[in-house]
Formats: structure tokens, sequence, C-alpha cells
């Protein structure tokens, strides 16, 4: 491992003096008759063509104190006690949660509109408003009984950016949004990423939130017009957003993993969101009296059950990327007594991948392998179905490219990485080109109250962010 990573540094190395070299060279050879000219007449002829965002890095100000003071404020809008945070969509809380957020978003100048779910944006316009605009945001929703910072860091780091890019006097060309998504945790409805889901265009969303119910059997739409939204349920699909309405989407995060604080880098640049498909499986055998039923005689839905948990993990290593990864989670055997022969198991089958064939791959493999199963042990395969399969993601080549830019340039560690939880990142890619600013968080805790960032580490992905969507915004 360390011989491979050596002999990676060996090749960025160079690669990253060699595009050093090309900037200097560039400045160099700069029309040598406009310097001539400046130093005969004194003055300078024209306007510097500098980017407007070359010495933003020094004059960042950030109030660090300010952002952990708003991150404790909005922990208090919770149905659990402190620490632990517990905020479901379309709650009281949720609501007052929202309702705070709003306010700082007028506070920093933004103007604040709201859609059918709730999805909440503050736009600071460009000078040139016609351009697509740079967009940045993340959730507030909280499952129960976990942390502050998830989601957290990325609306209100987002809005601290905003208000350091604007003390530092910058003025964006494209204007700069940012977005509140409602309810990013699958908590109350089972659906994962609902507002930007939603967003990126999903249609089978659209028609099947007009349909959904909570544990309480309360709808969707009812619960979402107690919080003041979703007045006509024909007005879904108006949160629809096209290709091309944003130029790029950027979100702050706290890792949810050790590996920055591990390995002490400040900024994790993600390149890619690996996405979870889940499987749920059933098989049925005649069970039987486990001293009576000779092993001939047997059709065992536990065994069944045992045999394709090992192909999961079979295959998943077939796959020859440690990017690719399976868990058997849920096994349960029925009736699930010592001495009866299991009739009936079930098993669920979470699969992810950064690479959607791959991961496809792998499930028809999954799936290959019950039928064989069922058949050899003579049991039903009463069940495969796939619940969820959503696509992978890549951060767009350019936005990469960008926050590593403005990670060097603030004198950040950096690493790439890819984020192994996914995020409305994930469904923002498929409307413009996407990247996500990871920070470090204690011992990788989070959906638990132990979840902690630094008021340091937060400061350092806020600056990333801000610098990014300044060079982002000058485009
Ligand atoms: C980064 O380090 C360089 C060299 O030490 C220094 O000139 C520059 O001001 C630093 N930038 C920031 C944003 O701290
Ligand atoms: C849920 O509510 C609907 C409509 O109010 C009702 O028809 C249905 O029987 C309820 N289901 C349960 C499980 O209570
Ligand atoms: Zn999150």
């Amino acid at each position: 491992m360390s011989l491979r990573s050596s002999h990676f540094r060996s090749i960025i190395l160079p690669t990253v003096f060699f595009i050093g070299l090309l900037s200097s060279s560039a400045q160099q050879n700069e029309d040598p008759t406009i310097t001539t000219m400046e130093a005969f007449s004194g003055y300078p002829l024209h306007e510097p063509n500098e980017s407007p965002t070359l010495h933003l890095a020094s004059s960042l100000s950030l109030d660090a104190q300010a952002l952990q003071e708003q991150i404790d404020e909005l922990s208090t809008f919770s149905d659990s006690t402190a620490p632990s945070v517990t905020r479901i969509l379309y709650s009281e809380k949720d609501v007052l949660a929202r309702r705070y957020v709003k306010n700082l978003m007028r506070l920093a100048g933004l103007s604040v509109r709201e859609d059918a779910v709730g999805n909440i944006f503050g736009r600071w316009d460009g000078y040139k408003p016609e351009l697509a605009a740079v967009a940045t945001g993340s959730h507030t929703d909280a499952i129960p009984y976990s942390g502050k910072y998830d989601g957290v860091v990325g609306v209100l780091g987002a809005i601290e950016a905003i208000n350091v890019l604007k003390r530092s006097g910058f003025k964006p060309k494209r204007s700069l949004e940012i977005i509140f998504f409602t309810s990013e945790e699958p908590t109350r409805f089972g659906i994962s990423c609902l507002g930007s889901r939603l967003l990126a265009g999903s249609e089978a969303l659209a028609e099947g939130l007009k349909t959904t119910v909570d544990g309480q059997n309360i709808s969707f739409l009812d619960a979402a017009r107690a919080a003041g939204y979703a007045k006509d349920k024909d007005e879904l699909s108006s949160v629809f957003m096209k290709k091309g309405d944003y130029f790029a989407f950027l979100e702050l995060h706290i890792e949810q993993g050790p590996i920055l604080e591990e390995e002490g880098v400040s900024i994790g640049v993600v390149t890619a969101i690996a996405a979870p498909a889940s499987i749920k499986v059933d098989f049925e055998g005649n069970g039987g009296h486990a001293g009576a039923v000779l092993m001939p005689n047997r059709n065992d839905a536990g065994l069944a059950a045992a045999e394709l948990a090992l192909a999961v993990e079979k295959h998943v290593l077939e796959s020859g990327s440690v990017d690719t990864v399976g868990t058997v989670g849920i096994l349960e055997l029925h009736p699930g007594a010592i001495n009866s022969i299991p009739s009936k198991s079930h098993l669920e089958i979470d699969t992810r991948d950064i690479d959607e064939e791959r991961r496809n791959l792998v499930i028809e493999k999954i799936h290959k392998s019950a039928v064989t199963i069922a058949k050899h042990r003579q049991v039903k395969l009463s069940e495969f179905k796939i619940v969820n399969q959503d696509p992978p993601a890549l951060s767009g080549k350019l936005v990469i490219e960008t926050m590593v830019a403005a990670s060097r340039e603030l004198n950040l560690t950096h690493k790439l990485m890819i984020s192994r939880a996914y995020h409305d990142s994930l469904f923002m890619a498929r409307i413009c080109p996407m990247g996500m600013i990871f920070i470090p968080c204690y011992k990788g805790y989070s959906h638990k109250p132990e979840e902690y960032a630094s008021p340091q580490d937060m400061a350092n992905g806020v600056k990333v962010l801000a610098l990014t969507l300044a060079k982002l915004a000058s485009l």
C-alpha cells in the first residue's frame, strides 16, 4: 500500500511542477508593449486583466464564533434533549428551524423563495443575472437522536460563505444561490433526498408523493400543507428544475468517516458519490421438525439465505475494485426456533459502487445466484425485489479543479476522496456539474449525539466553499 502511494506521488509531483511552470511562463508572456507604455505614461492604460479572485484567498475573514453559535442555536429546534437532535420533516421543530434559516438568509441580504415541498432558496444576484447561477446547500433535517452538524454545516456554512464574500467586497458575475433541501433523511416518508430528488425532475416521485403516507397514516400532502407547502397536489412538478438552470452545485459536509481526521488533512475534495441499491429477498421451504425430517428430505430456507449471503460477498469481491461493497444487513428466519427447520427466510442486501454498470452487474449475479440456490435447495424464491437503484455520480471536472485550486490558495491540505454515503449532491448531479467539500469530524461519528466538527475545521471548509463559489461565479 505504501509502495503504491509513493509511486503515485512521484507521478503527481512533476505534473504539479509542470503546471506551476506553465502559469509563471504565461505571466511573462504578456504583451510587452503594455508594460512599456504604462511605464512611459505613468498611468495604467488598461484595467488590469487579472482574475477577480486573485487576492481573495487572503482577504476572506470568517466569523467562526458566530457560525458555531448558529449551529448551537439551530440544534435547540429538536424533539429530543441535547446533545442529541431530532428534527423530522414538517414537524413543528422543522418549521421553526426553517424560519430561523430563512431569517439568516435575509440578514445576509439574500432574496428568499420556497418551492412546493419546502426547498428554500436564498439568492444573491450577480451582475450578469441572466447567466446560470452557482448553487450550494445541504439539509437540516436530523434522524432521531442524531447530531447537530450533519447537513447543517452545509446550510449555515453556505450563508457564512456568502457573508464572507460580501465582507471581502467581492461582486459575483453569476448569481449565487443557497439551497436548503427538504428531507434528505428518509425518516418520515421512507424517501431519502426527497427535496433534491424532486428538484432534479423525478416524475416517479412527483406521482408517488400523492399517495405516500407516514407511519401514522398522515399523507405527505397533508403534512406538507400543515407546514405551509403543497397547496395544490398538481403543483409538485413545479419543483422540477432542468439541466442548465444551474452552472454548478457545491455541498459542504462533514465527512461522516474517519479518513480526514486520521490523516490530518483539512479538506476532502469529493470526486464521486457512491450510490446504494437495496434488494429484498424471500425464500420459502417446507420447514419441519429438526429431528424428524432427515437431511435428504429437507428444503431449508435458512440455508438458502446463508448461501446467498456468501454469494453476495463473492460477487462483490469478483468486481476487483475496493469501491464495490455489499452487505447483508438483515437476515431473518421463520419460525426462528432451535428445533424447527426454517420454512421462510428474508434477506435485505445493500450494494454500492461509484460505477453503476459494475454495481448493476453485481445485482444481476446476486439474482442469478438466488435463482440457482432456490433450484438446488428446492425452495421457492418468493421475492427478489430491487427496492431502489440510484445511479452513482461523478463530480464535475471543473468543479473538482476549482475546489483543489481554492484549497491550495488557502494553504489547506486536501485529499481527493469518494463519498460512500450519499447526499443531495447525488441528485443535483442529474442537472448540473456537482462537487462536494468534506471536512474532518471527530472519529468519523455521525448520526449520533457525539457528532462533532471543530470551529477551525468548519472555518476551513467555509473558506474553501466561499473561494470555490467566487471562482465559479466569475466564469
Ligand atoms: C499561503 O502561504 C503563502 C506562502 O507562505 C502566503 O504568501 C499566503 O499569504 C498564504 N495564503 C493564505 C490565504 O494564508
Ligand atoms: C389510512 O387513511 C386512509 C384515508 O384516511 C384510510 O382509508 C385507511 O384505511 C387508513 N389506513 C390505515 C392502515 O389506518
Ligand atoms: Zn447529510
